[in-house]
Protein backbone atom coordinates (compact mmCIF):
# COMPACT_ATOMS: atom_id res chain seq x y z
CA UNK A 1 0.00 0.00 0.00
CA UNK A 2 1.23 3.32 -1.22
CA UNK A 3 1.24 6.64 1.61
CA UNK A 4 -0.71 9.59 -0.28
CA UNK A 5 1.97 10.41 -3.17
CA UNK A 6 0.57 14.37 -4.03
CA UNK A 7 -0.44 17.50 -2.62
CA UNK A 8 -3.33 19.44 -4.88
CA UNK A 9 -4.42 22.62 -3.57
CA UNK A 10 -3.58 22.12 0.16
CA UNK A 11 -5.10 18.63 0.23
CA UNK A 12 -3.12 15.44 -0.09
CA UNK A 13 -4.25 13.13 -2.86
CA UNK A 14 -3.61 9.61 -4.09
CA UNK A 15 -3.14 8.97 -7.64
CA UNK A 16 -4.91 5.79 -8.57
CA UNK A 17 -4.38 3.61 -11.73
CA UNK A 18 -7.22 3.67 -13.62
CA UNK A 19 -9.33 0.11 -13.61
CA UNK A 20 -7.71 -2.05 -16.63
CA UNK A 21 -10.06 -4.87 -18.13
CA UNK A 22 -7.74 -7.26 -16.79
CA UNK A 23 -7.97 -5.83 -13.50
CA UNK A 24 -11.80 -6.04 -13.47
CA UNK A 25 -11.63 -9.67 -15.11
CA UNK A 26 -9.59 -10.73 -11.63
CA UNK A 27 -11.91 -8.54 -9.55
CA UNK A 28 -15.31 -10.38 -11.32
CA UNK A 29 -13.41 -13.66 -10.78
CA UNK A 30 -12.90 -13.11 -6.91
CA UNK A 31 -16.16 -11.45 -6.24
CA UNK A 32 -17.92 -14.39 -7.95
CA UNK A 33 -15.49 -16.88 -6.44
CA UNK A 34 -16.31 -15.17 -2.58
CA UNK A 35 -20.56 -14.34 -2.97
CA UNK A 36 -21.40 -15.84 -6.29
CA UNK A 37 -21.90 -12.54 -7.29
CA UNK A 38 -21.72 -12.26 -11.31
CA UNK A 39 -20.70 -9.21 -12.54
CA UNK A 40 -21.34 -8.52 -16.62
CA UNK A 41 -18.96 -6.53 -18.69
CA UNK A 42 -21.56 -3.89 -18.25
CA UNK A 43 -20.82 -3.71 -14.69
CA UNK A 44 -16.96 -2.48 -14.89
CA UNK A 45 -17.73 1.29 -13.56
CA UNK A 46 -19.83 0.50 -11.25
CA UNK A 47 -17.12 -1.77 -9.77
CA UNK A 48 -14.56 1.24 -10.48
CA UNK A 49 -16.56 4.02 -9.15
CA UNK A 50 -17.38 2.05 -6.04
CA UNK A 51 -14.42 1.43 -4.87
CA UNK A 52 -12.51 4.44 -5.88
CA UNK A 53 -12.74 6.64 -3.40
CA UNK A 54 -11.76 4.21 -0.86
CA UNK A 55 -8.62 2.84 -2.34
CA UNK A 56 -7.77 6.68 -2.74
CA UNK A 57 -8.58 6.96 1.52
CA UNK A 58 -6.96 4.45 1.98
CA UNK A 59 -3.84 4.96 -0.26
CA UNK A 60 -3.50 2.46 -3.16
CA UNK A 61 -1.84 3.16 -6.09
CA UNK A 62 -4.27 1.12 -8.24
CA UNK A 63 -6.53 -1.21 -8.36
CA UNK A 64 -4.19 -4.23 -8.81
CA UNK A 65 -2.55 -3.20 -5.84
CA UNK A 66 -5.51 -3.37 -3.55
CA UNK A 67 -6.30 -6.93 -5.62
CA UNK A 68 -2.84 -8.30 -4.82
CA UNK A 69 -3.05 -7.20 -0.78
CA UNK A 70 -6.78 -9.33 -0.67
CA UNK A 71 -5.50 -12.58 -2.62
CA UNK A 72 -2.14 -12.47 -0.15
CA UNK A 73 -4.39 -12.18 2.87
CA UNK A 74 -4.98 -15.01 5.23
CA UNK A 75 -7.35 -14.14 7.40
CA UNK A 76 -10.46 -14.06 5.31
CA UNK A 77 -10.86 -10.49 6.74
CA UNK A 78 -9.50 -8.09 3.55
CA UNK A 79 -12.36 -9.19 1.32
CA UNK A 80 -15.44 -7.98 3.66
CA UNK A 81 -14.64 -3.94 2.77
CA UNK A 82 -14.93 -5.02 -1.17
CA UNK A 83 -17.77 -7.21 -0.50
CA UNK A 84 -19.57 -4.53 1.18
CA UNK A 85 -18.84 -1.54 -1.22
CA UNK A 86 -20.18 -3.90 -4.38
CA UNK A 87 -23.17 -5.18 -2.57
CA UNK A 88 -26.33 -3.45 -3.42
CA UNK A 89 -28.39 -2.70 -0.13
CA UNK A 90 -31.52 -1.31 -1.81
CA UNK A 91 -34.76 -2.45 0.73
CA UNK A 92 -37.62 -1.03 2.86
CA UNK A 93 -40.68 -1.68 5.50
CA UNK A 94 -42.83 -3.80 3.71
CA UNK A 95 -41.17 -3.98 0.28
CA UNK A 96 -43.46 -6.36 -2.02
CA UNK A 97 -46.64 -6.12 0.04
CA UNK A 98 -48.15 -9.16 -1.29
CA UNK A 99 -45.86 -11.22 0.49
CA UNK A 100 -47.17 -9.53 3.51
CA UNK A 101 -50.87 -9.99 2.77
CA UNK A 102 -50.02 -13.84 2.03
CA UNK A 103 -48.40 -14.40 5.14
CA UNK A 104 -51.66 -12.80 6.76
CA UNK A 105 -53.42 -15.43 5.51
CA UNK A 106 -51.45 -18.52 5.78
CA UNK A 107 -49.94 -17.66 9.43
CA UNK A 108 -53.47 -18.58 10.89
CA UNK A 109 -53.02 -21.72 9.53
CA UNK A 110 -49.86 -22.00 10.61
CA UNK A 111 -50.37 -21.82 13.59
CA UNK A 112 -53.65 -23.84 13.67
CA UNK A 113 -51.41 -26.70 12.68
CA UNK A 114 -48.94 -25.96 15.53
CA UNK A 115 -51.57 -26.05 18.05
CA UNK A 116 -52.79 -29.95 16.83
CA UNK A 117 -48.63 -30.62 17.16
CA UNK A 118 -48.02 -28.74 20.27
CA UNK A 119 -44.96 -26.96 18.89
CA UNK A 120 -44.94 -23.07 20.08
CA UNK A 121 -42.20 -22.66 17.76
CA UNK A 122 -41.90 -20.25 15.14
CA UNK A 123 -38.35 -20.15 13.09
CA UNK A 124 -37.84 -17.78 10.60
CA UNK A 125 -34.90 -16.52 8.43
CA UNK A 126 -34.77 -13.24 6.60
CA UNK A 127 -31.86 -14.07 4.09
CA UNK A 128 -29.74 -11.10 2.56
CA UNK A 129 -31.74 -9.15 5.17
CA UNK A 130 -29.90 -5.64 4.14
CA UNK A 131 -30.32 -3.18 6.69
CA UNK A 132 -33.38 -4.69 8.53
CA UNK A 133 -36.25 -3.03 7.10
CA UNK A 134 -37.62 -7.00 6.05
CA UNK A 135 -37.28 -9.01 9.03
CA UNK A 136 -38.59 -6.66 10.88
CA UNK A 137 -41.42 -5.87 9.08
CA UNK A 138 -41.73 -9.95 9.41
CA UNK A 139 -41.26 -9.09 13.01
CA UNK A 140 -44.62 -6.79 13.08
CA UNK A 141 -46.35 -9.01 11.21
CA UNK A 142 -45.53 -12.49 13.00
CA UNK A 143 -46.42 -10.06 16.12
CA UNK A 144 -49.77 -9.35 14.98
CA UNK A 145 -51.19 -13.06 14.64
CA UNK A 146 -49.19 -14.32 17.97
CA UNK A 147 -49.66 -11.48 20.41
CA UNK A 148 -52.82 -12.38 22.20
CA UNK A 149 -52.20 -16.00 22.51
CA UNK A 150 -52.15 -18.10 25.17
CA UNK A 151 -49.16 -20.20 26.05
CA UNK A 152 -46.60 -17.57 24.80
CA UNK A 153 -44.60 -18.24 21.43
CA UNK A 154 -41.54 -19.06 20.96
CA UNK A 155 -40.32 -16.54 17.70
CA UNK A 156 -36.97 -17.36 16.42
CA UNK A 157 -35.91 -14.71 13.76
CA UNK A 158 -32.71 -15.17 12.33
CA UNK A 159 -31.38 -12.46 9.82
CA UNK A 160 -28.25 -12.65 7.85
CA UNK A 161 -26.12 -10.70 5.14
CA UNK A 162 -22.78 -10.65 3.72
CA UNK A 163 -22.22 -7.38 4.50
CA UNK A 164 -21.12 -6.51 7.84
CA UNK A 165 -21.76 -2.31 7.63
CA UNK A 166 -25.03 -3.47 6.39
CA UNK A 167 -25.47 -5.93 9.61
CA UNK A 168 -24.68 -2.91 11.91
CA UNK A 169 -27.22 -0.57 10.71
CA UNK A 170 -29.36 -3.39 10.94
CA UNK A 171 -29.47 -4.65 14.31
CA UNK A 172 -29.10 -0.73 15.91
CA UNK A 173 -32.42 0.00 13.98
CA UNK A 174 -32.19 3.21 13.44
CA UNK A 175 -34.01 4.61 10.44
CA UNK A 176 -34.89 7.76 9.14
CA UNK A 177 -38.34 9.13 9.49
CA UNK A 178 -39.38 9.07 5.91
CA UNK A 179 -38.45 5.43 5.59
CA UNK A 180 -40.65 4.66 8.44
CA UNK A 181 -43.79 5.88 6.14
CA UNK A 182 -44.58 2.67 4.77
CA UNK A 183 -45.15 1.15 8.47
CA UNK A 184 -48.51 1.54 9.86
CA UNK A 185 -49.04 4.56 12.20
CA UNK A 186 -50.45 1.39 14.80
CA UNK A 187 -47.09 -0.25 14.53
CA UNK A 188 -45.33 2.88 14.56
CA UNK A 189 -46.42 3.45 17.89
CA UNK A 190 -46.04 -0.19 19.21
CA UNK A 191 -42.37 -0.77 17.80
CA UNK A 192 -40.61 2.53 17.47
CA UNK A 193 -39.07 5.79 19.69
CA UNK A 194 -38.35 8.99 18.04
CA UNK A 195 -34.75 9.61 19.00
CA UNK A 196 -31.78 12.37 17.59
CA UNK A 197 -29.77 10.87 15.11
CA UNK A 198 -26.67 12.52 13.58
CA UNK A 199 -26.57 16.29 13.09
CA UNK A 200 -29.54 16.39 15.66
CA UNK A 201 -31.98 14.64 12.54
CA UNK A 202 -35.37 13.08 13.77
CA UNK A 203 -35.22 9.42 13.35
CA UNK A 204 -37.04 6.15 14.60
CA UNK A 205 -35.35 3.42 16.50
CA UNK A 206 -36.97 -0.27 16.80
CA UNK A 207 -37.03 -0.66 20.27
CA UNK A 208 -34.67 -2.88 22.23
CA UNK A 209 -37.19 -5.38 23.07
CA UNK A 210 -38.34 -6.20 19.60
CA UNK A 211 -34.84 -5.84 18.10
CA UNK A 212 -33.46 -8.61 20.61
CA UNK A 213 -35.92 -11.16 19.06
CA UNK A 214 -33.66 -11.13 15.97
CA UNK A 215 -30.56 -12.39 15.86
CA UNK A 216 -28.12 -10.79 13.45
CA UNK A 217 -25.31 -13.27 11.99
CA UNK A 218 -22.82 -12.67 8.55
CA UNK A 219 -23.10 -15.29 6.62
CA UNK A 220 -22.32 -15.84 3.17
CA UNK A 221 -25.12 -17.66 1.13
CA UNK A 222 -22.08 -19.21 -0.70
CA UNK A 223 -20.75 -21.27 2.16
CA UNK A 224 -21.08 -24.71 1.16
CA UNK A 225 -22.47 -26.51 4.20
CA UNK A 226 -24.99 -24.22 5.96
CA UNK A 227 -24.84 -24.72 9.68
CA UNK A 228 -28.66 -24.71 10.72
CA UNK A 229 -29.65 -27.11 13.26
CA UNK A 230 -33.78 -26.73 12.53
CA UNK A 231 -35.50 -26.12 10.16
CA UNK A 232 -37.90 -23.22 9.16
CA UNK A 233 -41.07 -22.43 8.94
CA UNK A 234 -40.71 -19.93 6.04
CA UNK A 235 -37.29 -18.35 4.67
CA UNK A 236 -37.35 -14.98 2.83
CA UNK A 237 -34.83 -14.27 -0.07
CA UNK A 238 -35.72 -11.18 -1.81
CA UNK A 239 -33.72 -9.34 -4.51
CA UNK A 240 -30.93 -11.26 -3.76
CA UNK A 241 -30.28 -14.16 -6.17
CA UNK A 242 -30.55 -11.78 -8.66
CA UNK A 243 -27.11 -11.36 -8.77
CA UNK A 244 -26.06 -14.81 -8.91
CA UNK A 245 -26.21 -16.58 -12.13
CA UNK A 246 -28.41 -20.15 -12.35
CA UNK A 247 -26.15 -22.86 -11.29
CA UNK A 248 -25.50 -20.85 -7.74
CA UNK A 249 -28.93 -20.09 -7.61
CA UNK A 250 -30.02 -23.60 -8.40
CA UNK A 251 -27.34 -24.98 -5.52
CA UNK A 252 -29.04 -22.12 -3.07
CA UNK A 253 -32.90 -23.15 -3.56
CA UNK A 254 -31.90 -26.54 -2.85
CA UNK A 255 -30.39 -25.92 0.08
CA UNK A 256 -33.55 -23.88 1.13
CA UNK A 257 -35.54 -26.72 0.75
CA UNK A 258 -33.58 -28.87 2.75
CA UNK A 259 -34.27 -26.00 5.70
CA UNK A 260 -37.67 -25.83 4.89
CA UNK A 261 -40.18 -27.64 6.84
CA UNK A 262 -42.63 -29.64 5.18
CA UNK A 263 -45.18 -26.92 3.47
CA UNK A 264 -42.80 -23.95 4.88
CA UNK A 265 -42.38 -21.56 2.50
CA UNK A 266 -40.16 -19.77 0.39
CA UNK A 267 -40.38 -16.00 -0.98
CA UNK A 268 -38.09 -14.36 -3.77
CA UNK A 269 -38.18 -10.89 -5.25
CA UNK A 270 -40.67 -9.73 -7.83
CA UNK A 271 -38.28 -9.86 -10.47
CA UNK A 272 -36.47 -13.37 -9.86
CA UNK A 273 -38.78 -16.83 -10.31
CA UNK A 274 -37.25 -20.30 -10.34
CA UNK A 275 -38.63 -20.92 -13.57
CA UNK A 276 -35.80 -22.64 -15.80
CA UNK A 277 -34.26 -23.85 -12.35
CA UNK A 278 -34.37 -27.61 -11.48
CA UNK A 279 -36.00 -27.57 -8.50
CA UNK A 280 -38.62 -29.34 -6.18
CA UNK A 281 -40.91 -26.45 -4.87
CA UNK A 282 -44.86 -26.81 -5.31
CA UNK A 283 -45.69 -23.16 -7.06
CA UNK A 284 -48.13 -21.21 -4.70
CA UNK A 285 -48.12 -17.49 -5.80
CA UNK A 286 -45.60 -15.70 -8.20
CA UNK A 287 -42.73 -15.26 -6.18
CA UNK A 288 -43.83 -17.66 -3.84
CA UNK A 289 -43.00 -21.14 -3.26
CA UNK A 290 -43.87 -24.11 -1.01
CA UNK A 291 -41.94 -27.54 0.12
C1 LIG B 1 -30.99 -5.69 -2.56
S1 LIG B 1 -30.64 -6.28 -0.95
C2 LIG B 1 -32.14 -7.12 -0.58
C3 LIG B 1 -32.68 -6.78 0.79
C4 LIG B 1 -34.02 -7.43 1.16
N1 LIG B 1 -33.97 -8.86 1.08
C5 LIG B 1 -35.12 -6.88 0.27
O1 LIG B 1 -35.56 -7.55 -0.66
O2 LIG B 1 -35.56 -5.75 0.50
C6 LIG B 1 -29.52 -7.64 -1.32
C7 LIG B 1 -28.71 -8.05 -0.09
O3 LIG B 1 -28.07 -9.31 -0.38
C8 LIG B 1 -26.81 -9.32 0.24
N2 LIG B 1 -25.96 -10.34 -0.41
C9 LIG B 1 -25.44 -10.33 -1.65
N3 LIG B 1 -24.68 -11.43 -1.85
C10 LIG B 1 -24.75 -12.18 -0.71
C11 LIG B 1 -24.19 -13.42 -0.30
N4 LIG B 1 -23.40 -14.13 -1.10
N5 LIG B 1 -24.47 -13.87 0.94
C12 LIG B 1 -25.27 -13.15 1.77
N6 LIG B 1 -25.83 -11.96 1.44
C13 LIG B 1 -25.57 -11.48 0.21
C14 LIG B 1 -26.32 -7.89 0.03
O4 LIG B 1 -25.29 -7.53 0.95
C15 LIG B 1 -27.60 -7.07 0.21
O5 LIG B 1 -27.73 -6.57 1.53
Amino acid sequence: MSLFSSATGGHLKAELKDLTDEDFDLFRRLIYEQSGISLNDTKKELLRTRLRSRLIREGYRSYREYYSFIKKDQTGNAIVPLLDDISTNLTSFFREINHFSFLDTVIPKMIAEKEKKRDSTFRIWSAGCSSGEEVYSLLFTMQAHLKNKKPEWNLKMLATDISTDILQKASNGLYDVKRVDAVPPYMVKKYFVKELGPKGREMMRIKPEYRQIVTFRRFNLMTENFPFKHQFDYIFCRNVMIYFDKPTQEVLVSKYHKLLKPNGYLFIGHSESLTGLNHSFRYAQPTIYQK
